[in-house]
């Protein structure tokens, strides 16, 4: 259900026959046909060094494309949250100084500004730590504190680079339901760059699969479980299937490339 409406969206961003290459030579990307639908959550999974973070950078206006063209819909980029994968915050600043800061460049009203951290914490379940400076908390929960800041502005679009990567695997679940809630209440679109199977099946409606450097579109595979996703859904027999079916076909892109 969820997966037929995310293919008849509309989609938000196009990127069309988009290359990269770096200054060094380096051909990061080269034909890369992407379509960000909507309100959809979608995962860029490839192995280390394909061109993820760099395609994402490049939505994100913080990169630029060598060749191609990425196209909003209604003409200008969007309001844009960005998540990387270390939580970058501010070591002299507390929570909820942190939080703020897009809104503080932005020069936003400082009464609604107050009111969008205070939500922002909320939805990440870190209200009780908005004075609480960096040092004194656990890597998963600096890493709510980078999606809250991330959320502030409420933005269009949220793209997060392998924001999970570093925690264990409890704190990476439970931040992958968090981020669900978050997706379902505000129902945004999401673009989640990860490495990892599991953690895509588990998130997405769909899946793109990129091939090794220099990186495209290798294969699309929809995840056609519904939300909320549980517990249940990650020990069920569908999801054992889907993560088998996401790494033969990341299995097919490495052979693929090394033909
Ligand atoms: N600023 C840069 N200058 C030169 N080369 C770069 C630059 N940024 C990335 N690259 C190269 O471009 C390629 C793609 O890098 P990118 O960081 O996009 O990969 P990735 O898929 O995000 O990898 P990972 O999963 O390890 O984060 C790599 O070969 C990388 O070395
Ligand atoms: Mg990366």
């Amino acid at each position: 259900m969820t997966t037929a409406l995310s293919i008849v969206n509309s989609p938000l961003v196009s990127l069309r026959n988009v290359g990269k290459t770096f200054d060094s030579g380096t051909v990061a990307l080269a034909g890369l046909n992407l379509d960000i639908r909507e309100g959809e959550f979608v995962s860029l999974l490839g192995p280390s060094g394909c061109g993820k973070s760099t395609a994402l950078r490049i939505v994100a206006g913080l990169g630029t494309a060598t060749e191609g063209s990425v196209a909003w819909a209604g003409g200008a980029a969007g309001d844009i949250g960005f998540v990387f994968q270390e939580p970058t915050l501010m070591p002299w600043a507390d929570v909820a100084a942190n939080v703020r800061l897009p809104l503080k460049l932005a020069h936003a009203d400082p009464a609604a500004a107050d009111q969008a951290v205070a939500q922002a914490l909320a939805r990440v379940a870190l209200s009780d730590f908005a004075h609480s400076y960096p040092r004194e908390l656990s890597g998963g929960m600096e890493m709510r504190v980078s999606i809250a800041r991330a959320l502030v502005t409420e933005p269009q679009l949220l793209l997060l680079d392998e924001p999970f990567a570093a925690l264990d695997e409890i704190t990476r679940f439970r931040l992958n339901n968090d981020l669900l809630a978050v997706w379902q209440e505000l129902r945004r679109t999401v673009v989640f760059v990860t490495h990892s199977v599991f953690e895509s099946v588990y998130l997405s409606q769909r899946i793109v699969v990129m091939t090794p450097r220099p990186g495209r579109v290798f294969t699309e595979i929809a995840i056609d479980a519904p939300f909320p996703r549980d517990e249940r859904f990650r020990t069920s027999a569908g999801y054992a299937g889907y993560c088998r079916t996401v790494s033969d076909a990341l299995g097919a892109a490495m052979a693929g490339a090394a033909a």
